[in-house]
């Protein structure tokens, strides 16, 4: 092929759970509506030996199980076979890279995206090993799954070296939060709709609340889970990531540098957690045993034989302070958590009441929420109030909750986040991808609670799977008078 828009893809990890459940869906789909024409060979990586027809047919098996059986189709599926290719290679092993070298020279034309779905204490090796035998040119691009490190320090490290191999330009870190359909939509509603932008800061909106509630346990992840924890695992990239998006100030253009310039600005702005104020501003918690939905379920620390997790939290809740001009006054409480009631994410918008009320007494004259679901469906609601129908002399009123959705729910049109991602990938587009700058902010931050937490000697409350995580989770808005949309 001698065309110079083809590109070619290789994916670390392409045996594991993300390749196998998101990424190789995401790409059939993509392949299914024309947009994969340009994509010569995806090239799957993993260590055990396996041929070319195994792997096809280990993918098509997981594709039928994950995929909603209308997107299949047989002839679809066969183009896109064609273009699956699987090298057995470790990582470590310098040796393993010259098969996959050999493979890369096939297509000399064609752009490489190096996808690396593996863990980030890979990504160092990954990256010197590709210098090394030669593969990567200025045209080349590398996606990094989250999370990026353990800390800043060795986010800055892994950062540092892979910037040595390829230019900022072309590094793609992943928070696939990013990519679904909602959040893109709430740039659109902020900055697209005159009667938002008005309101939009500490002088109307009382408080905003984001909650990430998973009701899975750590589901084989336990070892991973009892050294990373919630405030790692969830804050540290998808709530930060949607706080950005809903405090960020406009930006001047849509450009990828720009929007990014605005989030970082709210990483900034962001009051530090010392041991000081953490007793007051964060919750952590672990889940003991108990009932999600009608399943019995175990605790945590049951869950699994690993070791240093008796202080490892589950769950958490802060209270965040944007401390600038546009938000000062307005608190960002924010919830994560395993084996809670339902598994669901949102973000609340509340605004203030009025300072006087007509309607003073009636138990509906409630405050204006927009809430923005974004799992398990994604819609945009806004709560207001109404007359009661009805002929009483009495005014009565009434909750409504107004549709403000845009059409995504044709299933054929419906796109998974990956989707959308991966699509940005292949076309060179970083804007809904995390700058350097960015992912090492959200780290100093989340950095700073742990550290308050171990001088603070802070421990994880309990709470009975299956509730809302611990009672103390609760005071924290209660504290002002708030109290978090259930
Ligand atoms: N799963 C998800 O939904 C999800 C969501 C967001 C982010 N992520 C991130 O994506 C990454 C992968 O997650 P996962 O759930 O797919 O993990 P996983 O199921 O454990 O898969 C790990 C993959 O890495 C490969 N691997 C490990 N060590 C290797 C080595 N030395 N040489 C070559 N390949 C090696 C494994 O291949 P072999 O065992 O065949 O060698 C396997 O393909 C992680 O960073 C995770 O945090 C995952």
């Amino acid at each position: 092929m001698n065309n110079s828009s083809a590109s070619q893809l290789v994916i670390f990890g392409g045996t594991g759970d993300l390749a196998l459940r998101k990424l190789q869906p995401a790409l059939y789909k993509l392949q299914r509506e024309g947009l994969l024409d340009d994509v010569t060979t995806i090239i799957a990586l993993g260590r055990s030996a396996n041929s070319n027809d195994n792997y096809r047919s280990q993918v098509k098996t997981k594709m039928q199980e994950f995929l909603p059986k209308h997107f299949w189709s047989e002839q679809h599926w066969q183009a896109f076979a064609a273009k699956l290719r699987y090298i057995s290679l470790d990582v470590n092993t310098l040796k393993d890279y010259h098969v996959l070298a050999d493979a890369i020279h096939q297509y000399p034309n064609s752009r490489t995206v190096f996808y690396l779905a593996t863990l980030s204490t890979l990504y160092t090796s990954i990256c010197r090993n590709l210098h090394s035998i030669g593969v990567v040119d200025p045209r080349s691009s590398v996606v990094l799954e989250k999370p990026l490190g353990h800390d800043l320090a060795s986010c800055t490290e892994i950062n540092h070296e892979v910037l040595q191999v390829f230019p900022e330009s072309n590094i793609f870190r992943i928070d696939h939060y990013l990519g679904k359909e909602t959040v893109q939509n709430l740039l659109v509603l902020r900055f697209g709709n005159a009667l938002f932008g008005p309101l939009w800061n500490s002088q109307y909106i009382d408080n905003i609340q984001i909650t990430v509630a998973e009701d899975i346990g750590v589901e084989g992840r336990g070892n991973f889970y009892a050294k990373t924890g919630a405030l790692r695992d969830m804050v540290q990239n998808h709530i930060l990531q949607l706080l950005c998006l809903v405090a960020m100030e406009p930006p001047a253009n849509l450009r990828a540098d720009t929007i990014r310039d605005e989030k970082v600005k709210v990483l900034q702005a962001l009051r530090p957690i010392t041991v000081d104020n953490v007793k007051a501003k964060t919750v952590r918690g672990q889940y003991t045993a108990g009932v999600v939905k009608t399943t019995a379920v175990s605790a945590f620390l049951d869950e699994a034989g690993f070791e240093d997790s008796s202080n490892t939290e589950t769950f958490v809740a802060l209270q965040a302070d944007v401390h600038n001009w546009r938000w000062e006054g307005t608190p960002f409480y924010l919830r994560t958590g395993k084996r809670l009631t339902r598994r669901y994410s949102e973000i609340i918008v509340e605004l203030k009441k009025h300072p006087f009320s007509l309607f003073e007494g009636d138990p509906n004259d409630l405050p204006n929420k927009l809430v923005i679901r974004l799992q398990p469906e994604e819609n945009i609601t806004l709560y207001k109030v109404n007359k009661k129908p009805g002929l009483g002399r009495q005014l009565k009123l009434e909750q409504v909750e107004l549709n403000l959705d845009a059409d995504i729910h044709d299933e054929l049109q419906a796109h998974e986040a990956y989707e959308r991602l991966l699509l940005d990938v292949l076309e060179g587009d970083q804007t809904l991808f995390m700058r350097r700058d960015e992912v090492e902010a959200c780290w100093a931050w989340v950095d700073s609670i742990i550290d308050a937490w171990q001088n603070a000697g802070t421990k994880a409350k309990p709470y009975s799977a299956g509730s809302m995580g611990p009672n103390a989770s609760l005071a924290l808005p209660e504290k002002s008078g708030r109290s978090w949309h259930e």
